[in-house]
């Protein structure tokens, strides 16, 4: 129908005036009748409709009477026009609808007492608003249940064919997985196909279903609606922070549901630009991780060769005497801590503190160094923003889009979903450069496949473009002339024609996409894992920005250049000062102002400006001896490093191995002291998002055996050691980073940045732009690149806990090739073959995957089985720290 263009800022539609129950109304010419009368507050009832898709007209239960015509309307497929007279309510109407639901109930079984639907069950609530009491017409369907995918079981018999779940996939999801099939006699929703259903499997088709044709495989039958517990919170996956609902009976995990919903189906269209309320598989079905049967329940102590449940009293007890034994014997700097990003701000905050008043050390770091912290420094020296710069509602409406190393749909689904919505609805030219064929190259505009590792020269490719083509904004780069001279100069011997044999992208495509994203009044960049968890990932934001500030979309609204993050709190843990080069609020750690306030606040000394060492200086100083305890916080470093960086060489040489997790990792067992922490959903707290917003994280359950939030411990650590911390509560923490952060807690909206260029641009930009254009390192000449990188099916290492993912995407223990290059070399799928790095060499088996290119192959990250991170290289930013694996060169032999 295309109804939602008419919401669409380019597209001025004309007001209308038109008459509901008597009452003049003005609506946009051209929108959904049903949609003008909800604007008003009215609620008429509505089984087929969502205001996510567009109409779909099947359910018969919107009518209303329209002046003009004998028989009512479906207000929903029926369009605004002016001068309308429209009558919602009478008896008519209500006779007319309860037809309708009768003729639903007439081929509907009367199952409820065994229907997961019962009670939470439109059919139900429309058959007692309308007293339906004659249900003898019922008439069993007899269709046998599709159980065939993993996650969830289609019961035809219980279809009304709303096409909700169709619509939803199709449209809001362009996933298109779903379909009607004419089947014994009745329209049926089935896989496309009516093969086994293959698909994201984000459940949004679930949540959408107004009744119980589509079920949970993971919850079926345990449990009525009414009897658990609803607790809303935050996802822990992602940095998207979908909000969601965990739902609870007595000390069980029972689903997880979402804000997208059937019971949820009026909004403003517009409004979908901010999220749709959906939830990725993750989300949705990833939640069993939370009481798993391997959670560890009590504290354990190393004694002799083995780790012993021992009593919190004890455990406590011997971690603060051996932290401070070492601290007096060797000086705070013989002390450093890890830390998740999957923590909380309030526990981010709490760590950083105690790392520095109570261990008084700034050895510390968090996971947001695997990569963010690279987007970070750049944004902040560029831009002073550290962090990115466009909200979902910026990607939603841009025009252009400009995504780079980024494969959305795997590591951020709910982001990826707002660059479709910007493909569909509001017509944005896509442009993805991409070392894989991803989903959103699929669907974008300009998909371009590029050679791997060559994003770096991708941005020269574009900057040489925009300059070549006088695409540059005039207002931009007049103001800092020296600096375009200096740019200009940069990049004057590079040639467009090189980029393009280097990179794949032709001259022309350069060229194209180059005027696209110059031109177009909404541009975003948005790079991820490609950009800044490779090599010269800080240079290659800071060329980024470069582009951004020549074609003027820098502090223009909708304008920027944003990135993603992978785990929940990366932006919290920088915003909490969780870096040696940060305090929080993105202050630098030697800024005196700052370390003034926090010591007083703190009352504390704070350790030496200049001081502290992050993750890849602590891993050599323990291998050197300098660092002899290690406070490591639900951080894995032995299982996501690889071998070249030795992790296990420097965790063996400490005297203090404390790590404090809701599981027995890898890095745990090499622990003296292990402490059980809870998950975000047995604590309170805060996470801030990818957008920056700060999400609630609430308690939906009580904590499994004898585990505890973290700020918990760190509060009993730090008393321990001498302090007097006296906090009580997740909002006590909160209210003191209030105090040094006044507005930070932004009751989770997304804070407009202004970024400014002008003091970057104006102070030594010149003197370092050359640096960052010149021809970039060599890579060895095997002839294929493995990639290791993330699947939509996990995050990191925590989803591995959670069997329900497990079972959807398995470790398969292969690299995955594409079908050309196994048949050059000769290989079936499953076939052995030796696997060479630099690094050394492994046997692996192999499996098609399309969306690998030509002369790559793939690993999933989350899995060591067989440990192919080993065969990484390492390179380390010399100005961020921040250790880039996730490459290599190899070669691939037949076994
Ligand atoms: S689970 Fe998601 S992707 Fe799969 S059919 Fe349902 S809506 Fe579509
Ligand atoms: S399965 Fe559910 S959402 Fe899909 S058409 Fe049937 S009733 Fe509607
Ligand atoms: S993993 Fe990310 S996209 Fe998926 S539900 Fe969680 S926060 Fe949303
Ligand atoms: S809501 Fe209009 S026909 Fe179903």
């Amino acid at each position: 129908m295309g109804l939602k263009p008419a919401t669409n800022p380019d597209v001025e539609a004309a007001t209308i005036e038109l008459s509901i129950d008597g009452k003049p109304v003005t609506a946009k010419d051209g929108v959904s009748l049903y949609d003008v009368i909800s604007s008003t507050g009215k609620i008429i009832p509505a089984m087929c409709y969502h205001y996510t898709f567009d109409p779909f007209g099947s359910c018969g239960m919107c009518l209303v009477m329209q002046e003009g015509k004998k028989a009512p309307v479906r207000s929903c497929t029926a369009k605004a026009t002016a001068g309308m007279i429209i009558r919602t309510e009478g008896d008519d109407l209500f006779q007319a609808r309860k037809k309708a639901v009768e003729k639903h109930l007439s081929v509907h079984p009367l199952d409820c007492p065994v229907c997961d639907a019962d009670g939470h069950c439109e059919l139900q609530d429309m058959a007692f608003q309308h007293g339906v009491t004659n249900l003898a017409n019922a008439k069993q369907k007899f269709i046998p249940e599709d159980t065939r995918s993993p996650v969830l079981d289609f019961n035809m018999n219980r279809c009304i064919a709303c096409a909700e779940c169709i619509n939803v996939c199709k449209d809001v999801l362009m996933i298109d997985a779903l379909q009607f099939m004419k089947k014994g006699g009745f329209n049926q929703v089935v896989a496309k196909g009516d093969l086994p259903l293959a698909c994201e499997f984000c459940g949004d088709c679930l949540a959408v279903c107004p009744v119980g044709a589509i079920t949970n495989k993971f919850s079926k039958y345990l449990y009525k609606p009414w009897q658990m517990k609803k607790t809303t919170t935050t996802c822990n996956y992602c940095g998207d922070g979908c909000q969601m609902y965990i739902e609870t009976k007595d000390t069980e995990v029972i689903r997880v549901t979402s804000p997208l919903s059937w019971k949820n189906k009026w909004g403003d269209r517009t409004e979908t630009t901010k999220g749709h309320g959906g939830l990725c598989v993750k989300g949705r079905f990833g939640f069993e991780y939370i009481d798993s049967p391997d959670r560890l329940k009590r504290p354990l102590l190393r004694k002799g060769n083995q780790l012993v449940e021992v009593p919190w009293l004890e455990a406590m007890h011997a971690v603060v005497d051996r932290f401070a034994d070492i601290r007096k014997k060797h000086g705070p700097d013989a002390i450093a801590g890890l830390i998740t990003a999957r923590c909380t701000n309030e526990e981010l905050y709490l760590f950083q503190k105690l790392m520095r008043v109570a261990f008084r050390t700034n050895n510390m770091d968090s996971s947001a160094r695997y990569g963010h912290m690279n987007f970070v420094r750049a944004s902040n020296l560029a831009l002073g923003i550290g962090r990115t710069a466009n909200d979902w509602e910026d990607l939603t409406k841009a025009k252009a889009v400009l995504v780079i190393g980024s494969n959305l749909t795997e590591t951020n689904p709910l982001t990826s979903v707002r660059i479709k919505e910007a493909i569909r609805v509001y017509k944005a030219q896509v442009m993805v450069f991409d070392s894989a064929v991803t989903n959103l190259g699929k669907l974008s505009s300009h998909p371009f496949l590029i050679k791997p590792g060559t994003e770096g020269f991708v941005i020269d490719g574009l900057i040489k473009a925009t300059i070549e083509l006088d695409l540059v904004d005039e207002d931009s780069v007049k103001k800092h002339p020296r600096a375009f001279a200096a740019l200009k100069s940069a990049v004057g011997s590079l040639s467009l024609e090189q980029t393009a044999a280097k990179t794949g992208v032709r001259v022309e495509q350069f060229k194209e996409a180059a005027s696209i994203f110059a031109e177009s009044p909404r541009s975003i960049i948005l790079c991820a894992e490609g950009i800044v968890r490779q090599p010269d990932g800080y240079h290659n934001v800071l060329k980024l920005i470069d582009l951004a500030w020549i074609t003027g979309k820098l502090g223009r609204p909708g304008c920027g250049v944003s990135t993603v993050t992978e785990e929940p709190n990366e932006q919290g843990a920088v915003d909490m000062g969780v870096a040696p080069e940060f305090l929080p609020g993105l202050a630098s750690f030697d800024d005196q102002t700052m370390r003034d306030k926090l010591a007083k606040v703190w009352d504390a000394t704070l350790p030496a400006a200049g001081s502290g060492a992050h993750l890849t200086e602590i891993l050599k100083r323990c291998r050197s001896g300098q660092i002899r305890a290690l406070y490591v916080v639900g951080e894995n470093p032995l299982a996501t490093l690889p071998a070249s960086m030795d992790v296990k060489a420097a965790l063996d040489r400490l005297e203090l191995l404390v790590v404090q997790d809701p599981f027995l990792t890898e890095t745990a067992k090499m622990a003296h002291a292990v402490l059980p922490a809870t998950t975000s959903a047995e604590k309170d707290g805060t996470f801030t998002n990818l957008e920056g917003r700060v999400l609630r994280v609430r308690q939906g359950m009580d904590a499994i055996g004898e585990s505890v939030p973290d700020w918990q411990i760190l509060t009993a650590l730090a008393n321990g050691l001498g302090c007097q911390w006296e906090y009580e509560s997740a909002n006590d923490i909160q209210s003191e980073i209030m105090k040094l952060l006044p507005g930070y807690y932004n009751l989770g909206q997304p804070k407009k940045l202004a970024p400014s260029a002008d003091r970057y641009l104006s102070n030594g930009y010149a003197a370092s732009a050359a640096g960052r254009y010149k021809a970039a390192r060599t890579e060895s000449a095997r002839p294929f690149t493995l990639l290791m990188g993330q699947l939509l099916y996990h995050s990191g290492k925590l989803s591995t806990f959670a069997p329900g993912l497990i079972k959807i995407g398995p470790n398969t223990g292969r690299i995955r090739m594409n079908a050309a290059d196994m048949e050059r070399l000769g290989l079936q799928d499953g076939a052995l073959v030796k696997l060479t790095s630099d690094r050394g060499s492994l046997q692996i088996g192999v499996q098609v995957d399309q969306s690998v290119a030509p002369n790559t192959c793939f690993f999933p990250e989350h899995f060591n089985e067989p440990p192919v991170k080993d065969l990484m290289p390492v390179h380390v930013d010399p100005i961020t720290g921040v250790p880039s694996f996730k490459r290599a060169s190899v070669s691939i032999e037949k076994v």
